[in-house]
């Protein structure tokens, strides 16, 4: 018995690095819907989609990725020398989590009210909550607190958040107020404040390569076009905080120790020349989308050229776009695309 269990640890942890395929040994995602893969199955939310079309082209049906395919930690697991998906927090048992685990939710935000309106969702703050205990599970797998340390220190995050404080706050005065009681910049203000405290918190668990992502499409979104609401106003209060990404990461690079924060600017690829992509339909959905959610309809059939469409629903893109995105975040295309750095130099060693 002792034998086998010695084996099977011996595979399982020694393979990877014999074949070094693995560009780091962990990855932990911290997120919204465009990183959820499955959190949201588990709470009493809107947003929740596991059920037909999502997933129409997963091998595994609808999982809850907010897609008809893959997502973008699919494809930044697979760049990243993983055989399979990061496994998502609410079904991430044993000595899986030290490979890493994909917290992310759909509807979350930075501000814990953001997306409260959708029912329960995992804002960041209880994300990183959650991260507290897998860390403290990590210390009873390796042995001791310090061990649980040094491998959190190897591993790498990525973070996408930021889009429900505006999607599903700031930009819908019919459930919140912020709007008429910030302006734009304090709104960012207060977001960028509140992003950095979160951002430290992960910094105090280990976390040292750390990848922030810009905002989505938010004011191109199909949702948006049914309204009178113009891609100028918008951005116009979104760029607010997108523009203080940056400077964050340079702060946060120089005030933690060995710390390495990259920001990936997401706005070229979503903006970019649509032929390299194959994307032709940029305006409507490819499913047929719920009125009252935006989200796709029960079982109700998709446009069968998904691969030319940038949306799948009203908020959410492709996997053809996900994965031009994740292309792009891991390897820049563009002086533009990654700052100081792209996350392939992120994790290659030095
Ligand atoms: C943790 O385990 C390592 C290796 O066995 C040991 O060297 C170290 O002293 C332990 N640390 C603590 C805090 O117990
Ligand atoms: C959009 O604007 C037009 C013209 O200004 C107006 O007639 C229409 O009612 C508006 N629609 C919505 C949904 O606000
Ligand atoms: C992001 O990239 C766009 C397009 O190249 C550029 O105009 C913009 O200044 C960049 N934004 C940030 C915050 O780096």
């Amino acid at each position: 018995m002792a034998a086998k269990l010695f084996i099977f640890y011996m595979l399982y942890f020694c393979i990877p690095s014999v074949y070094g395929m693995k560009q780091a040994p962990c990855v932990f995602f911290f997120g919204d819907s465009l990183f959820d893969n499955g959190n949201n199955n588990f709470l009493l939310t809107f947003a929740n989609v596991n059920y037909p079309p999502y997933g129409i082209d997963y091998p595994a049906g609808p999982t809850g990725r907010f897609s008809n395919g893959k997502n973008l930690p699919d494809f930044l697991a697979e760049f990243l020398g993983f055989d399979n998906p990061i496994p998502p927090f609410a079904t991430a048992t044993g000595a899986n989590i030290l490979n890493g685990v994909n917290y992310a939710s759909g509807g979350a935000g930075i501000l814990d009210q953001s997306g409260a309106a959708l029912g329960n969702v995992m804002s960041l703050n209880k994300q990183l909550i959650n991260h507290g205990n897998t860390a403290f599970k990590m210390g009873l797998l390796l042995g001791n607190a310090t061990r649980a340390t040094d491998h959190l220190n190897k591993c790498l995050y990525l973070s996408n958040m930021g889009n429900n404080d505006y999607l599903s706050n700031y930009l819908m005065p019919k459930f919140y107020a912020s709007s008429t009681l910030f302006t734009p910049q304090q709104f960012a203000e207060i977001l960028i404040n509140q992003y950095r405290r979160q951002l430290e918190i992960l910094y105090k668990y280990g976390a040292r390569k750390v990848v922030v992502f810009g905002l989505g499409s938010i004011a191109y979104i199909p949702q948006f076009r049914s309204t009178n609401e113009s891609v100028d106003s918008i951005n116009r209060i979104t760029q607010q905080f997108y523009n203080k990404l940056a400077p964050l990461v340079h702060d946060l690079n120089t005030d933690l120790h060995a710390a390495q924060f990259i920001f990936i600017n997401v706005t070229n690829f979503q903006l970019g020349d649509p032929s390299t992509t194959g994307i032709k339909v940029r305006d409507v959905p490819c499913c047929v989308v719920s009125k009252l959610t935006g989200l796709c309809d029960h079982g109700k059939t998709p446009c069968t050229n998904r691969n030319e469409y940038y949306f799948w629903d009203n908020y959410h893109p492709t996997e053809t776009v996900y994965h031009a995105v994740a292309t792009r975040s891991y390897a820049a295309a563009s002086p533009d695309d990654a700052y100081p750095t792209d996350i392939r130099n992120l994790v290659r060693p030095h």
